[in-house]
């Protein structure tokens, strides 16, 4: 049954922030999945008897690759899979499963918030036994392996029966089918204050969760609906389909704009969130009101004693480096440690499992604890309904308290999509050298204090990264510019804008921030290099 089949390399398989992540097109070839899967078997060396957690979001693909990944496992001699029931597991979830089996790692198939289907995108995330994503050198020594590989192992048998739960063999391998949502609800119950949440439920309050047709809504359906007694119909958008039913399964302002309008409308429900693909990024939003993921991630810092599982204290918090500052004021009022790291989930885990940080989030809706080695979109939402349920206040008057108390970073991001390569590499090589050059100079009414790359020595392992170019204004404004590692194609530049205020909260971002986005055009020359005069995507 064992087969050893003969391949070609692939050039493309480097892993990029989060995982690999192709066009589906390219993702379908001859042998890519193979290929890709027998490296990562063949980096990590000695695989017999170990044991794996495997799911995925249930995008177009993830039945053919998950197929592909148990043959190969029995092939290679591991020695268990635990696999989501159809396939299906969230990021989170899939973290969990891996810290709370003590499995030597796992594999998410999800191209995360990258749209799906056909025409959509493909990826494979790949966590180590910590719970998180590979960190570089695992990644890099895979995509060496990919450079030279000849051959891969498969075990030639009928597809795997996925929709049962229990044990079964694949020749020597066991294979246990599990309940995707079980062991995270137990997770969220032992951090969170049900009982205060289910009460808020009871008296009235209304919410609206969008799963954008991906991976959360079996998740949402049970906590928010099942067991804290949300009103039916309150989780739309629940059932997992292979392309999202055409939606863009990120929840931003932009992307989850069904959401956006209904929260906005007059009779709006009290409390909105959405989850992206595959379950690890949140958006929260109020009555006509929407927090900034780098709000949130200051107010739930701000209110960790609110919550059961932190309130004897907490160890410290992190943000990515293009993550306003709005937490950093917060750490400092609690004399909490703070760090700030590159892009990318994998810089937080080393400070979790030092016990340095509790809490981490990034602008791009991603916030999460040391309750798992990524970040968690249900638990955000959670974290916030259980602030709600503790104070009575609503969303609107718990953010505007908190920029009373440490004022408003105003901030956005700008993203210009579609560049080329070349044209992108270029525009970050020129505007690098120029940094120095840029100390003192004045735009409209912004003066630049500092201009430098960001560098990120990590206090753990000693290694050191750098992760875009930063521009510091003597009145705290900031920009910072840098290259997206997450697209499946060309290259997208990420302009981040921020500028606190300690009066104006009501105002509007874009506005506030037009004086420095102007700046940004000008010192980058980003119109002269890739014609965009505005970004594509604002958020
Ligand atoms: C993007 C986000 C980053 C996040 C990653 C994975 O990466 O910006 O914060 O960790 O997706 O969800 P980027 O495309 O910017 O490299
Ligand atoms: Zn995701």
């Amino acid at each position: 049954m064992l087969k050893i089949v003969s391949t070609t390399p692939y050039t493309d398989q480097k892993m990029g922030t989060a995982g690999l992540r192709r066009k589906s097109k390219v993702v379908v070839q001859p042998n890519y999945v193979e290929n890709f899967l027998q490296s990562i078997f063949n980096t990590i060396g000695n695989v017999k008897g170990q044991t794996y957690i495997v799911g995925g979001d249930g995008r177009f693909y993830n039945d053919v690759a998950i197929q592909k990944l148990i043959k190969m496992a029995a092939a290679n001699g591991i020695g268990k899979l635990i696999i989501g029931q159809n396939g299906f597991l969230s990021t989170p979830a899939s973290s969990n499963l891996i810290l709370k089996n003590k499995t030597d790692g796992g594999f998410v198939l999800s191209a995360s918030h990258n749209p799906g289907g056909p025409n959509g995108d493909f990826g494979i995330k790949y966590a180590t036994a910590s719970g998180g994503q590979a960190p570089s050198s695992v990644s890099d020594a895979i995509y060496k392996n990919t450079l030279s590989i000849k051959e891969y192992k498969i075990m030639d048998v009928p597809d795997i029966d996925l929709s049962k739960l229990g044990t079964q063999k694949l020749g020597d391998m066991t294979i246990e089918i599990i309940d995707p949502v079980k062991d995270y609800v137990e997770m969220m119950e032992g951090i969170f204050d049900f009982a205060a949440i289910k009460k808020l439920f009871e008296s009235g309050f209304t919410m609206r969760y969008d799963a954008m047709n991906a991976v959360t809504g079996p998740y949402a359906i049970r906590i928010f609906e099942e067991i804290l007694g949300a009103k039916k119909g309150s989780v739309v958008n629940f059932r997992p389909l292979p392309d999202f039913g055409g939606l863009h399964p990120d929840p931003n302002l932009v992307y989850a704009k069904d959401l956006v309008a209904t929260m906005y409308a007059d009779n709006a429900p009290d409390f909105g969130a959405a989850n992206d693909g595959d379950g690890d990024r949140n958006m929260i939003l109020g009555k006509k009101f929407f927090v900034t993921p780098s709000d949130s991630l200051a107010v739930l810092t701000d209110n960790y004693q609110l919550i059961p599982a932190y309130k004897n204290g907490i160890y410290g918090v992190a943000k990515s480096a293009a993550t306003s500052t709005a937490v950093c004021r917060v750490a400092e009022a609690h004399n909490l440690p703070f760090y700030s790291v590159p892009t990318g989930w994998k810089y937080f885990v080393n400070l979790m499992d030092s016990k340095r940080i509790t809490f981490c989030g990034e602008e791009s809706f991603g916030t999460g604890s040391s309750h798992i080695r990524e970040k968690d979109g249900i638990w955000a939402v959670l974290f916030w309904l259980n602030i709600i349920a503790a104070t009575g206040k609503s969303v609107e008057e718990i953010t505007m308290e908190h920029w009373k108390k440490y004022g408003r970073s105003y901030y956005m991001r700008f993203d210009f999509e579609g560049i080329s390569t070349e044209v992108a590499d270029k525009l970050m090589a020129d505007l690098e050298q120029k940094l120095p050059s840029l100390a003192g100079k004045t735009y409209g009414a912004h003066t630049v204090k500092v201009a430098a790359p960001f560098v990120y020595n990590d206090p753990v392992d000693g290694s050191s990264t750098k992760n875009g170019l930063v521009i510091d204004f003597t009145q705290g404004e900031k920009i910072t510019f840098r290259l997206s590692g997450t697209g499946s194609s060309g290259a997208t530049l990420r302009v981040y804008i921020e500028r606190l205020e300690n009066h104006k909260f009501k105002e509007d971002p874009k506005q506030m921030l037009a004086g420095l986005f102007d700046a940004a055009m000008e010192i980058a020359e980003i119109e002269n290099r890739t014609g965009k005069h505005q970004a594509d995507v604002n958020t």
